[in-house]
């Protein structure tokens, strides 16, 4: 839950009080003018300027950034110099430059300023901000990946003019460092992919003392240096402009993705004005944006500043690390050898833009070439997705609010009496007393111990909000202790800040604090709060941070964090460190903590996959938001953080009946799977919604629950590799240029499950678009389709969600419904097996405890099965651990009750039994075989009933 409320101030802050609980909805569209346009931010608009400079002049343009050659040295991997900056006033800056090439296969190119290195910079009105460049953002994110690569080396072949190094896997990279002006190219298979500084917008606002001057006496337009005023905040900007910017050109790409989070297509559009193009740049500025628009590059709560660039075959990306307020341009220009015709041998350039406020320049190069390599590498760098608990990717009920005790324990009651299964209940703001966090309202959750132990009848879970902003108040402990241990966010004069959020006048806890984690961490206990149990987690909201009388919606950029950084340098990276105090927290609630925390975000940045699921904030009931929540969560997913979700039915409004059941049938097949409403909307539980739709909305459930092991091994899946858990079309065929823009259709990690969910009113089928010349089953009946590279009409009355599964995979399921996951444990699964052309078929299932760490010291099944020469088979693909025996001895009575084997061979109507062998069985058994043949369209299916193969052994069925 959020919402911040609109200005003007002092209406808000007379009105607060009285508008919380009967706000009524207001106006359809965000507020604009809380939010800044890059014409309005200082930084964006000088660095816009400046492109728009050096295109007007177009070969006369020269980057006034020069690499000293006298000062290039290579050594180790490391390629060094000084970057020497030419003013118009012909000063010299020296900006040192590192570029890294990396054992993964990655270059990392850093350059600092020479004088703030230093710190040789006077402050202005005595601020007594840092007076370096922001050089910790990595401390966040950056958790390996960083061993430099030993087999790089200088190429001797170098023109002059020029250092050229190899790197990467077989040498098969080359980074082209250009003297001057100062630009590196980098090439893979001797092909150009990334260019740096090529259009000549690099940009480092060096630091320069401020001089009075008459107005007519600069060359250069001050305005935005000294000062900017926004939203009734002037910014103090202690040290002057200070923005850095590079332009980054993947020549021959035509699509872009990533940089969330925008409510906007996958492919990204451009961002200089024209039909059907957005005007203002992607901006990547962590906000609480009330009531947000589609189709915009607005910011939004999150920021991960990771693009990948695609063509057929090729995808290289770049991560820009970099904490403060970002915006990105993006033009694409295709060049025709033909000028008359745009034909077959056109080539699109992307040509990128990155400006940033403050900071270092420190970005990564990935060259690819495919889209699973970009994953890992930079996984490796900032972390895999955790591994959640179970529970955590169930269903999760949620709305603002659940108003006692006994609300939620009738809540939980109506599911099972409706027989939907759920698994946790969420308590949003006011469960607190008086929006004092760690506290429980008195009178309307006197119970909250007899509450949790209710849900953990059924192996239900509790999750409470728990935001940063702190009530400012005496007799409240938690704000004592932030004060008088001094772990506040401080204001630029060296006071704690005081803002507007939920609580009213409120501080901030400030975890760029190593003392902040530990004092964080004791509020977590159970002695410290009180009435909490073990199945209780974490949401923490708010944390971009949201605040309500601040300028864009946040806190004012001149505040101080701990080490003296201003809130402008670190802002994006802030909710972050929120999660990183939360994470540590959580495991240290009791001595020996075993289980793995679960907390729900907000704010993030690139890392916070190793600690939370997000969501995608404040959307609405419309049919729309139900569209745009696709390609959102699919680039969350390509950009390394795919536990995400959307409020499912929307959050502000009221969905119909028919709206609601189509978002649950969306859900479902979000990784992160969670209802939520406005306070002000209608309750919404899904057994209080009439016949059909109930019946409806309980199926897609359902089919959640039945799929978790496929779920479940996905995590797996992207808790070692990266790859995201639901991926769109050109990540599963990056060699089908027409599948490179579809984002309203997706796949389940690599089960082979193809869904589009219908997302517009009245509609009831679905064009599926299908790459290849596969057979694909429709995952109820077995309807076959099949052609590559078109659309295929699929039926879509409103029961059912357009669901296909490709030929050639082996999908794990749990058939038997129960009320929650952790009651599913112990059940039986079902295998279903789709043959590819040459009548094979594989799947993978990962199963652990879905709860403790366990896993790490080997408790966990991993197997393959495989599908071949008639031949059913389960191998072992784990690796042992010290836990592994005893693992699999409480699952040894966990079996395989059922395979389903779609379209098998038609001679086998006549079989009659299959025969099962396990590895240490004396002898082999048999299963009885059923053929069930359908009607022409339909495939037919057999079904082999209790085969009874324990799930964590080796065996085999021979059809
Ligand atoms: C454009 O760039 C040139 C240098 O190439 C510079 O002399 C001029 O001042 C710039 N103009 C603006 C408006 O910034
Ligand atoms: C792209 O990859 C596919 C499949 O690996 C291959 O058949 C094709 O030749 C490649 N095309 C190009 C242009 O490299
Ligand atoms: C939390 O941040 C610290 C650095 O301040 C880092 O060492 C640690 O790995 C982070 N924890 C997690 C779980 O990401």
């Amino acid at each position: 839950m959020a919402r911040s409320l609109p200005a003007p101030r002092w209406a808000m802050l007379l009105s607060l009080v009285l508008l919380i609980g009967c706000m009524v909805a207001p106006s359809l569209a965000v507020k604009h003018k809380d939010f800044k346009t890059c014409e309005q931010s200082g930084f964006c608009k000088r660095n816009r300027a400046f492109a728009d400079n050096a295109s007007t002049q177009g070969s006369l343009w020269s980057s006034p950034y020069e690499l000293d050659p006298a000062s290039i040295h290579f050594k180790d991997g490391i390629l060094a110099g000084d970057i020497v900056k030419t003013t118009a006033t012909n000063e010299k800056v020296q900006l040192p430059l590192t570029v890294s090439f990396l054992e993964s296969g990655a270059a990392r190119i850093v350059v600092d300023e020479e004088k703030r290195l230093r710190g040789d910079i006077e402050m202005r009105h005595g601020s007594s901000a840092n007076k370096k460049r922001y050089d910790e953002t990595e401390k966040w994110v950056i958790v390996g990946g960083l061993e430099v690569s030993k087999s790089a080396t200088l190429d001797a072949q170098s023109e002059t003019g020029f250092t050229n190094i190899l790197y990467g896997p077989d040498g098969k990279f080359r980074a082209i460092v250009r003297h001057a002006p100062f630009g590196i190219e980098f090439q893979r298979d001797g092909q150009t992919h990334v260019q740096l500084n090529h259009q000549g917008l690099l940009n480092v606002e060096h630091w320069r003392p401020k001089v009075d001057r008459k107005d007519d006496e600069s060359a250069e337009d001050e305005s935005t240096w000294w000062e900017e005023t926004f939203g009734g905040n002037t910014d103090s900007k202690p040290r002057g402009p200070e923005s850095v910017a590079l332009d980054v050109t993947f020549p021959g790409y035509s699509h872009v993705f990533g940089i969330p989070e925008h409510a906007d297509s996958l492919s990204l559009k451009e961002t200089r004005g024209g039909s059907g193009n957005h005007e203002d740049p992607y901006r990547l500025y962590n906000s609480d944006v009330f009531e947000y628009e589609l189709q915009s590059p607005m910011t939004l709560y999150g920021a991960i500043p990771l693009m990948q660039a695609h063509r057929k075959n090729s995808t290289v990306g770049i991560f820009w690390l970099n904490a403060a307020e970002t915006w990105i341009d993006i033009v694409k220009s295709t060049v025709s050898p033909n000028p008359l015709s745009l034909g077959a041998h056109s080539k699109t350039d992307t040509k990128t833009h990155w400006i940033s406020e403050s900071g270092r320049i420190d970005l990564f190069v990935f060259l690819g070439p495919s889209p699973n390599d970009i994953s890992k590498t930079y996984g490796e760098l900032t972390g895999y997705t955790q591994l959640p608990q179970q529970f955590a990717i169930g269903y999760h009920q949620c709305r603002w609010n659940y108003v006692t005790d006994e609300d939620v324990k009738e809540v939980n009651a109506k599911f099972d009496k409706y027989q939907i299964p759920y698994d946790v209940i969420w308590l949003d703001l006011e469960y607190t007393d008086d929006r004092k966090y760690f506290t429980w309202d008195p009178l309307t959750f006197p119970d909250p111990k007899g509450m949790q132990q209710k849900l953990d009848e059924t192996e239900r879970k509790l999750v409470v909000l728990i935001d940063p902003h702190i009530k400012n108040a005496d007799k409240y402990f938690v704000s004592e202790e932030l004060r008088s241990k001094n772990l506040a966010v401080l204001n630029k004069d060296g006071e704690i800040y005081d803002g507007w959020c939920w609580p009213g006048s409120s501080n901030w806890v400030d975890c760029f604090n190593p003392a902040a984690h530990a004092w964080w961490a004791t509020l977590h206990k159970f002695d410290k709060f009180k009435g909490s149990l073990q199945n209780l987690f974490i949401w923490n909201d708010m944390n971009e941070p949201s605040v309500f009388n601040g300028p864009d919606m946040t806190m004012p950029k001149d505040n101080l964090h701990y080490g003296n950084w201003e809130h402008r340098d670190v802002h994006n990276v802030n909710g972050l460190t929120l999660l990183n105090a939360t994470y540590k927290a959580m495991l240290e609630r009791k001595k020996g903590e075993v289980r793995r925390p679960f907390i729900l975000t907000r704010s993030y940045y690139a890392g916070a996959q190793r600690v939370s699921a997000m969501w995608t904030g404040d959307n609405q009931a419309t049919w729309d938001h139900l569209g745009a929540t696709l390609p959102m969560v699919l680039t969350n997913g390509i950009a390394g953080f795919p536990f995400a979700g959307a409020d499912v039915g929307g959050f502000f409004h009221n969905p119909d009946k028919e709206l609601l059941s189509r978002w649950y049938q969306t859900g479902i097949w979000y990784p992160f799977f969670r209802a939520h409403a406005h306070i002000d909307t209608r309750r919404r539980e899904p057994y209080l919604i009439s016949e059909p739709h109930r019946s409806y909305i309980a199926q897609a459930i359902r089919l959640r629950y039945q799929l978790l092991p496929a779920w479940y091994t996905a995590f797996h899946e992207a808790s070692v590799n990266g790859t995201p858990i639901v991926r769109p079309q050109y990540y599963m065929f990056p060699e089908d240029e027409q599948g490179f823009a579809i984002d309203d259709q997706l796949y389940l990690a690599s089960t082979g499950l193809l869904v589009k969910p219908v997302v517009q009113e009245n509609t009831y089928s679905a064009d599926v678009y299908i790459s290849d010349d596969e057979k694909y089953y429709d995952y109820f009946d077995f309807t076959v389709y099949q052609g590559a590279g078109k659309r295929h009409t699929v039926p879509a009355p409103e029961e059912k969600v357009p669901i296909l599964i490709q030929g050639g995979h082996i999908i794990p399921r749990k058939d038997r419904p129960r009320r929650s996951s952790g009651l599913m444990r112990w059940d039986p699964y079902t295998l279903v097996i789709t043959l590819n052309k040459n009548s094979e078929a594989e799947g993978t299932l990962y199963v652990d405890d879905g709860e403790t760490f366990d896993y790490e010291r080997g408790a966990y099944i991993h197997r393959r099965f495989n599908y071949r020469g008639s031949v059913l088979s389960s191998e072992d693909i784990g690796v042992k651990g010290p836990k592994t025996a005893e693992y699999l001895k409480t699952m040894a009575g966990v079996t395989v009750e059922r395979v389903v084997l779609v379209d098998p061979p038609a001679e086998w109507k006549a079989k009659k039994t299959v025969t099962v062998i396990e590895d240490g069985a004396k002898v082999a058994s048999t299963a009885s075989l059923e053929y069930y043949e359908q009607e022409a369209g339909k495939a037919s299916y057999v079904v082999v009933k209790k085969p009874s193969v324990g799930i964590g052994k080796t065996w085999r069925i021979e059809f």
